[in-house]
């Protein structure tokens, strides 16, 4: 089977910063189907490979030269029959995950709500085991399917074998090996919010909202992440740029020594992650212009595109965040998205 190879496809459209760049050779990818054709084709196999989604957690610092983009379209959202504790919604990696959320909610299917207004797909939403309000992608995953380029298959992932962690997956840790073309969600029923966050709690008490619904959880959530963090659509950017930190007890203890009003929160086990936009903000970089990239007013972590940046002026902008943030705190920031 002839591969519908398209070429020099420009990808400003396909990455939340907006950044310009060419893919040389892109393949769309609705099913394994696709991905069986080009194992098929030796020397397509062979070439460095870009998956890409929603391309939200995305910086392109050049062309696509030599690499071929695998651009995920895989489409569905499916209700599997559900077990006796759980609602089990099976998605194609190539649905637009917001609106999953969305969709779910008014399908009474909810338990997604803290997670709204994430930008990208599905399939990218296990590569960073995204999250927001005290509830992560790994609450709510029973297995994914992916194409392994290791062994030329399709392979059915669980949750442990995905290795989740804090922003982390194996698909992090093995860049390239897989493809994922679907993935099934587990909703605990009955329904219960995901409370504990003091911005949400703050929120929904000023609604007078003492016992919420799933409906309601859902538009507060959209409220403060409308309020914090920009439309991509408007500003381009990659939701927060940096991980938040983790360090030592002893660390935080002399930061905090030091700085009193640092934000801190202690984990499991004696660390504490610190609050990234706090120390960006501290270090004097908050609304900060280089070029034509900044660091967003309204919130530090996120870093933006203020109109026809370059991805290596954005790169520039986060290599001066990280140095002075090490040079104030002593602390090492890491970027969340991936960087080509
Ligand atoms: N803060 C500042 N200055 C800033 C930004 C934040 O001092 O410019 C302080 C805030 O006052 C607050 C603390 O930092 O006390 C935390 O801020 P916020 O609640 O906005 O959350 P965050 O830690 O900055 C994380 C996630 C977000 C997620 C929110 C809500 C990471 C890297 N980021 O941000 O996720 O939406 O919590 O749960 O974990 C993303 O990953 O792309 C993302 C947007």
């Amino acid at each position: 089977m002839a591969l519908a190879l398209e070429h020099d496809v420009p990808l400003q459209p396909l990455n939340t910063f907006g950044v310009a760049a060419c893919a040389r050779a892109l393949l769309r990818v609705r099913s394994a189907h696709d991905l069986a054709a080009l194992a098929a084709d030796a020397a397509l196999a062979a070439r460095p490979r870009l998956v890409l989604g929603g391309g939200s957690n995305l910086l392109l610092t050049r062309d696509l030269d030599e690499m071929l983009v695998l651009r995920i379209e895989v489409p569905g959202v499916q209700e599997m029959a559900p077990s006796a504790t759980h609602w089990r919604i099976e998605v194609g990696a190539g649905e637009n995950w917001h609106a999953l959320v969305q969709q779910l909610v008014a399908r009474d299917r909810p338990g997604l709500e803290n997670l709204a207004l994430i930008p990208g797909s599905c399939g990218a939403a296990p590569v960073q085991n995204i999250g927001a309000y005290g509830l992560e992608l790994a609450e709510r995953f029973e297995s994914l399917r992916a194409w392994d380029f290791q062994r030329q298959a399709e392979v059915t992932l669980g949750l442990a074998e995905c290795h989740f962690g804090y922003r982390d997956s194996l698909f992090k840790h093995e860049p390239g090996r897989y493809a994922i073309l679907s993935m099934t969600l587990a909703l605990p029923r009955p329904w219960t919010p995901v409370m504990g966050y003091a911005d949400v709690e703050h929120e929904l008490r000023s609604r007078g909202v003492a016992r919420p619904t799933p409906r309601d959880l859902f538009d507060v959530v959209v409220a403060i992440r409308r309020r914090k963090l920009p439309d991509p659509a408007v500003i381009g950017n990659a939701g927060s740029f940096f991980k938040n930190p983790i360090v030592s007890r002893d660390k935080q203890a002399e930061l905090a020594r030091h700085f009193p009003s640092l934000v801190s929160y202690p984990l499991p086990g004696g660390r504490y992650k610190l609050a990234a936009g706090w120390l960006i903000e501290a270090a004097g970089l908050k609304g900060a212009t280089r070029g034509r990239a900044g660091v967003y007013e309204r919130q530090a972590l996120v870093l933006v595109n203020r109109g026809g940046a370059t991805g290596a002026e954005i790169l520039a902008l986060a290599r001066e965040v990280q140095a002075k943030v090490a040079e104030k705190f002593g602390v090492e920031l890491d970027p969340e998205p991936v960087i080509v």
